[in-house]
């Protein structure tokens, strides 16, 4: 059992998230509204039976059930609802700050234009309790043609997103792929991400380094089986936005006392805790930093570590960085 003060640590300690999907946050309930507001038919009967349904067995097993769960989102307020109900949960773990995931050509693909699924979500930013931004992915089963496509759709609104990141499923679809548009969206000025070393192999992580030119690997966590690219994250102190239950449901672990986020920072990574898509992993940051700090040999040094890495970590100017770090260092000080 997580003693009270370490509990009180985790939940009210100021920290960004660096890595939740947005349509990871729809949750069972307002999937269910929404089908309703919107006439979609579901597959499932209830609230209930959806829920029961998250049974994952690897990464596209969730996969799957979460792009079905997209589909009942068609109007630009449906993705301001669906964003405006993140931020304030995030509000409530005490998040200052949110680096937001959005997959357009899941909408795209349904023809929904790309302007009502961006304008829905930054409209949510804009009247956020926190700070947020948004980092536009590409879904890695499909094509880098397709990917430029959308980049290229993206640039009128520019202006409302500060990244690219990679998505989706990994195996068999390595970094390289996607080396041409990276480049690209690097010319344009746009911060780079990749989820990498989730189910991949390590491979992956140094293909995302070199040829993507990443400034942050989203999970990351098997480049413990490789000690050169762990001596590399450190020397470089890459950010790792390391996801506690989403690696469990999804089965990367067996069980949380397994994971591997202690071992992480012994061997001095930058590795930060964030929820993925916590509509369908069991919980938003607060219950992935409890479940970790329950179940792993985890103390207090540990939880101020991982607050501060997570401000290091963001894209923000760097005045507002040191605020929040000073904020995290005066909350532990006084705690
Ligand atoms: N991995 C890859 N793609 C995803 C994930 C994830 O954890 N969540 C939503 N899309
Ligand atoms: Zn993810």
């Amino acid at each position: 059992m997580l003693d009270q003060r370490l509990r009180a640590l985790l939940t009210g300690m100021p920290k960004a998230e660096l890595h939740i999907h947005i349509e990871g946050s729809l949750e069972p309930e307002l999937i269910f509204a929404l089908a309703q507001r919107n006439g979609v038919q579901l597959d499932y009967p209830s609230v209930e039976a959806l829920r029961q349904a998250y049974d994952f067995s690897d990464l596209q097993s969730f996969l799957d059930i979460y792009y079905a769960g997209a589909s009942v989102l068609l109007k630009e307020q449906d993705f301001y609802d669906m964003t405006a109900a993140y931020l304030a949960r995030a509000h409530a773990d005490n998040v200052r700050h949110a680096e937001i995931f959005f997959d357009p050509q899941t909408h795209t693909a349904r023809g929904l234009p790309f302007e009502t699924v961006i304008n829905g979500i930054w409209r949510a930013c804009q009247d956020s309790p926190i700070s947020a931004s948004l980092i536009m992915c590409f879904l890695r089963h499909l094509s880098e043609d397709e990917a430029i496509a959308t980049l290229e759709e993206s640039l009128p609104f520019r202006d409302k997103f500060i990244g690219v990141g990679l998505d989706s499923s990994e195996v068999g679809h390595p970094p390289e792929k996607f080396a041409r548009v990276f480049e690209r969206a690097r010319q344009l000025g746009l911060h780079l991400v990749a989820h990498a070393g989730e189910e991949g192999p390590p491979s992956y992580i140094d293909s995302a380094l070199d040829v993507l030119n990443v400034e942050r690997i989203d999970h990351g966590v098997r480049c413990l089986e490789s000690p050169e690219l762990v001596e590399r994250l450190a020397r470089e102190q890459m950010a790792l936005t390391v996801c506690p239950l989403s690696n469990i449901k999804l089965r990367v672990f067996d069980v949380m006392g397994t994971h591997n986020l202690r071992r992480l920072l012994d061997a001095g990574l930058a590795a930060t805790v964030n929820s993925d898509d916590p509509a369908y992993f069991g919980g938003y940051i607060n219950q992935n930093f409890l479940a970790a700090f329950e179940a792993l040999p985890l103390d207090e040094t540990h939880a101020r570590q991982l607050a501060r890495n997570s401000f290091a970590a963001a894209f923000v100017e760097p005045e507002r960085k040191r605020a929040w770090l000073a904020e995290v260092d005066a909350f532990f000080a006084n705690a």
